[in-house]
């Protein structure tokens, strides 16, 4: 033992250590000192084990001074470890620090991921550029449509046959007429007409772009919901001739040069000659293949010279004014011209497969 037990020496050993205590230079210095002053092994240690040999009331009186020592001391360690801990994070967040030249210099955080239209939305923009380049004006039309505007007037009277064309969903209002979600944009041909000839505004040279519904069972090339894009002309002596070199022409400028078109013979209600038009298939670019059945053709809309009964609902005079008009899927050219595999994946929104477009 260094030194005897004595009130002198526990005060001598306290001031002692408290200036050491003050002098640790860090954290590990600090450790280390109190490690000495306070452990098993250190003087108040051994001071504790001389308590042993000695009588009860010295005992008493120098076990309560030891332990007065030990509380100042751990108060005293504990007090310079936190200013130790304190002027430890002062370094640290001065070394965080940036002057002006190291900001300008930092690198730009990951620019924030910018979104796009839909794929949908673009093809629908691209098709009207063309149009509206051969002299088309854009107009819309409801979604929701009387039975006379989505049916009666496009020359398909209550159960007619060619109803059955359409999978409709009917749409209760409570009210006298059948309400419909359209299933073509053919009804806005209508609605068109009976204004143009309200407002003496003939010739007409429109397409109308939207949202139809059928009541289809969705897959790979069918959806509920889906996009058409209606062209309507009424003017002086148009022809067949003029549709086919207007789709001829379209096609040409969406789809490429090296893409052909051809009309078939068909049936549509409110057209006469009607035709479906087919452009070369995309994938095969003719050769033939699966997703053409082998025919080197695709199947793209329904168009023809409009109907005398259609023009006669509206009150356009036939022996002045002839017209014609197409209709064609917007998502079905997207996919014919992004050779996308299933339909379904325009409404997934799944950005993986949306963000490639
Ligand atoms: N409305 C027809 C359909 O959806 C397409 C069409 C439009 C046919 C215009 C002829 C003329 O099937």
């Amino acid at each position: 033992m260094t030194h005897p037990l004595s009130t002198e020496a526990i005060a001598a050993h306290v001031t002692d250590a408290l200036a050491r205590l003050e002098g640790a230079a860090d954290l590990a210095a600090l450790d280390e000192i109190s490690a000495r002053l306070t452990g098993r092994r250190s003087e108040l240690g051994e001071w504790h084990r001389a308590l042993g040999q000695m009588g009860d009331d010295e005992r008493r009186e120098f076990g309560r001074q030891l332990h007065e020592a030990s509380s100042t001391l751990r108060a005293a360690v504990a007090g310079r470890r936190a200013n130790l801990e304190a002027a430890a994070r002062v370094v640290r967040l001065e070394g965080d620090r940036l002057s002006l030249d190291e900001l300008v210099d930092l690198p730009v955080a990951a620019p924030l991921e910018r979104g796009h239209r839909h794929l949908v939305t673009r093809t629908r923009d691209a098709l009207e550029d063309v149009f509206v380049a051969m002299g088309f004006r854009v107009v819309e039309g409801p979604e929701i449509e009387t039975d006379w505007y989505n049916f009666e007037a496009l020359n398909i009277p209550p159960a007619h046959p060619a109803r059955g064309m359409h999978d409709t969903l009917y749409v209760d209002l409570g009210m006298a007429e059948s309400i419909v979600l359209r299933t073509h944009t053919s009804p806005v041909q209508i609605r068109l007409m009976e204004a143009a000839v309200t407002e003496r505004a003939l010739p007409l040279h429109v397409v109308i772009p939207g949202r139809v519904y059928r009541r289809d069972t969705p897959d790979a090339s069918h959806l509920v919901e889906f996009h058409q894009i209606e062209g309507l002309v009424v003017d002086r002596d148009i022809t067949f001739a003029d549709l086919a070199g207007t789709i001829r022409a379209f096609t040409a400028a969406y789809f490429g040069e090296d893409i052909d078109t051809r009309l078939r013979p068909s049936y549509f209600p409110f057209t006469e000659p009607s035709a479906e038009f087919d452009i070369t298939c995309t994938i095969c670019r003719g050769a033939g293949c699966r997703t053409c059945s082998q025919t080197g053709w695709m199947e793209l809309g329904g168009c023809g010279v409009i109907d005398p009964a259609v023009f006669a609902a509206v009150g356009i005079d036939p022996t002045q004014w002839s017209g014609f008009a197409f209709g064609f899927g917007i998502d079905r050219c997207a996919f014919m011209r992004h050779q996308i595999a299933d339909l379904r994946a325009l409404i997934d929104n799944d950005v993986r497969f949306l963000r490639q477009f």
